[in-house]
């Protein structure tokens, strides 16, 4: 018999009950009206025939276990509709504790990823047991989307690890967990290899605990670890406030405040009153704007970019499966090693066999800390190794059916490797070039086929950045961006596509960051405060040491060949007040940045960066010259925020996707903006309210705060900026 659709009920003659969770519309379960639906009459049946049942298994007919909260839905929550919000959640919490205390053991057998809702739906069982499905991901990752666990999550985990394991390993950092780790960090009792295992396993503990109940609903329960009025949990709370700024860096992140919140003020009181509180923190944070941000960007919008938003139609995907590397220093050992463990074999070549073979050891390396911390096994990192060629000579790059150049930042010398392997590789090979700053259209001029010629630009390490921006030069035909865009998933990293230009999107709009940091300390603040500000601003990098990185002269250098391009094409080179304080900076006082050994910072004989160079307050410090702080923090955001608006009125960008992921990902924009044109949809007033600080700022501070025509025409419109069309 049927209960609903949404939640079937299948009973077996020994009375143990299975509710499996099958949304007959969706390819995974969500806490949809449907679900809710069938969640209030699948327990008040349980209730009704509580004395026929014998156990509960909780298991789904999906690839997914569950997966929790619609965040279509939770997005268009407002402070008006709040209420609501609220009300439906305790709802739910209410069914799921009438199961949880019916007196019969329920067991969760997750069959797949459970994260977030689907792993609150878990936690209201009695014994969890995961299956070891490769992929499969347990955890509450709401954090990372600027929410809480709002279905008992926190209420839950705080109960069965304690609250400091429940904040550090599941509820702050939002890790997701595969199904072993789970195990070993005790977000699951048992796993299994099988379905069938899991199932008889299941099984197995209802016949060994007949009349089961949370540890939470025990006579004598105490949480684990004790409550902040124990001195367990007293020794642990100064711990609390470092890791939580660690983990916001004093920046506008409201969700570990209420996370924290909840757990803590959800330990001091019963189990109801602890959802209730846990609803409230959940529901504030819902109803804000920095959810509603983070949401946009790290799951819309990452999936549209993922998803191929930008690839060109119809082009048949294809599979890479020979890759030159041309230059085997920083990038093109990373490029290497990334292309390797994609499974891709790598023939890396430089000018000597020395220098590539340095270039392969870099991959050496970091196979040898992935097996030594367990993120690898031996034999797969071997295997990795294998796939790396290194080489100085060009015929062994026969039959590569693509090329990634990442020889030094010089038009001719690029032009140079291409000739030298063109007709080398296979002769439809996708010529890729990792410039970071060099226009694509005049690199493409160095090969014959211009049409598969294309910009693939990597950051900083490889290994560990997500993104990778693709470049479309003026002669890139489709066929070359849609196989780039392949290439790109093909890695596991995120595409993000841009038209050519000097310095595409995310260079140029990164050295709007840093110059206006750098205008600051000129314009006589002092220095420690503009690197503060850029901290609660939410940037990973401190705008003054993140100069120091990328060396005070790539920056300049790139400036002049700017001004030179300008003024050849007849234009007028607008000087930014950053210019020159950094030409002080080399020539006057010989701080080149971290590389040369001295800059904004000074650095110790190992490299490591000791202390602010007391110069900077001798030299450009005014004592007493202060500006408002939120200016201070803002005329970085602002910076980037118009240059990028500019950057899609050129047709440079052309997808707000795009913008909003490359800025996250590639180049520090803080994430609880949601990305450079989120934050401006965002901002406090809107768009009106955005351009009207920026006008202040023009007034203030400069005409490069001017907002651009675009800006201000969609302003007026009532518009934001989004692709929807
Ligand atoms: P690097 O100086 O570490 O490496 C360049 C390598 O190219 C050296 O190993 C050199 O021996 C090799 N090389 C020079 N001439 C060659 C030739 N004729 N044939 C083969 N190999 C040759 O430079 P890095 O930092 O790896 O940069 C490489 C490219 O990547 C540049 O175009 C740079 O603008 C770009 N890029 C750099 C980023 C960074 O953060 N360093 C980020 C993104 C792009």
């Amino acid at each position: 018999m049927t209960e609903s659709t949404t939640i079937r009920w299948e009973q077996d003659r020994s009375g143990v009950v299975t509710l499996v969770l099958d949304d007959p519309n969706q390819s995974a379960n969500t806490m949809n009206q449907a679900f809710r639906d069938s969640l209030a009459k699948v327990t008040d049946r349980l209730e009704a025939e509580r004395d026929t049942i014998r156990g509960i298994i909780v298991t789904s007919a999906k690839k997914t276990f569950f997966a929790g909260g619609d965040l279509r839905d939770l997005i268009r929550v407002t402070p008006d509709t709040a209420q609501d919000l609220f009300d439906g959640g305790m709802a739910i919490k209410r069914h799921l504790r009438r199961i949880e205390t019916l007196g019969k053991p329920v067991v969760a057998a997750i069959n797949g990823a459970a994260l977030g809702g689907g792993y609150e739906l878990a936690l209201a069982c009695h014994h969890r047991i995961a299956l070891d499905a490769p992929g499969s991901k347990i955890g509450c990752p709401e954090v990372t989307l600027g929410l809480l666990p709002g279905g008992g999550g926190v209420v839950r985990t705080v109960r069965m690890l304690g609250i400091t394991d429940a904040l550090l390993k599941v509820l702050l950092q939002g890790t997701q967990y595969n199904p072993r780790r789970a195990l070993d960090n005790g977000l699951v009792d048992e796993i299994a290899g099988t379905r069938e295992d899991m199932l008889a396993k299941a099984r197995a503990y209802i016949d060994a605990h007949p009349e089961s109940a949370q540890p939470w609903d025990r006579p004598g329960y105490r949480i684990p670890g004790g409550t902040p009025a124990h001195p367990k949990f007293a020794a642990n709370l100064p711990a609390f406030p470092a890791n939580l700024r660690k983990q916001t860096n004093g920046a506008p992140y409201p969700a570990p405040r209420n996370i924290m919140a909840a757990a803590v003020e959800g330990s001091q009181v019963d189990f109801e009153t602890a959802e209730v509180i846990e609803a409230r923190y959940f529901v504030e944070l819902a109803a804000g704007q920095t959810s509603k941000n983070m949401i946009q960007a790290f799951f819309f919008d990452l999936q549209a970019v993922n998803s191929g938003a930008n690839r060109p139609r119809g082009v048949a995907p294809r599979k890479v499966t020979k890759v030159a590397v041309l230059g085997a220093g920083m990038m093109g050992a990373g490029i290497a090693y990334s292309c390797a463990r994609a499974g891709i074999d790598v023939v890396l070549k430089d000018v000597s066999l020395e220098a590539a073979v340095k270039g392969k050891d870099y991959s050496g390396k970091l196979c040898a800390k992935a097996v030594a911390k367990g993120r690898t096994s031996q034999e797969k990192a071997d295997a990795l190794l294998a796939r790396i060629t290194p080489t100085a000579e060009a015929a062994d790059l026969a039959g590569c059916d693509a090329v990634i150049e990442a020889v030094f930042e010089d038009t001719s010398l690029k032009h140079k490797v291409f000739q030298e392997i063109q007709h080398v590789v296979a002769p439809d090979a996708l010529l890729c070039s990792n410039t970071s700053t060099l226009p694509i259209t005049a690199l493409a001029e160095g090969v014959e086929r211009q049409g598969d010629f294309i910009g693939l630009h990597f950051f900083s390490p490889v290994d560990k950045m997500p993104l990778v921006e693709i470049i479309k030069g003026e002669r890139t035909g489709d066929e070359a961006l849609a196989r780039a865009f392949d290439l790109v998933r093909q890695i596991n990293k995120t595409p993000i596509v841009v038209n050519d230009s000097r310095g595409f999107f995310t260079s140029r709009v990164i050295g709007h960051f840093i110059n206006e940091g750098v205008a600051m300390v000129g314009e006589g603040i002092e220095p420690a405060s503009v690197e503060q500000a850029a901290a609660q601003a939410g940037y990973p990098a401190k705008v003054l040491s993140l100069m120091d990185e990328l060396t005070l002269t790539l920056p300049r250098k790139i400036r002049n060949e700017s001004r030179r391009a300008v003024e050849e094409a007849g234009g007028t080179w607008t000087a930014h007040p950053a210019e020159t304080v950094v030409d002080r900076m080399v020539d006057e006082f010989e701080r080149p940045g971290r590389s040369g050994g001295a800059g904004f910072y000074e650095y110790g004989d190992d490299g490591k960066r000791v202390r602010l160079w007391p110069g900077l307050r001798e030299h450009f410090t005014k004592a007493g010259h202060e500006i408002p702080f939120a200016d201070m923090r803002e005329r970085m955001l602002f910076a980037e925020a118009l240059d990028t608006v500019r950057l899609l009125e050129e047709g440079v960008l052309t997808s707000v996707a795009d913008a909003n992921i490359g800025s996250i990902l590639g180049i520090g924009f803080p994430g609880w903006t949601g990305g450079v044109l989120q934050y401006i949809n965002g901002y406090d007033g809107g768009l009106p309210g955005f351009v009207a600080r920026a006008r202040e700022l023009a007034e203030r501070y400069g005409e490069r705060f001017t907002p651009p025509a675009l800006l201000v025409t969609k302003a007026e419109n009532g518009e934001v900026f989004t692709d929807a069309r």
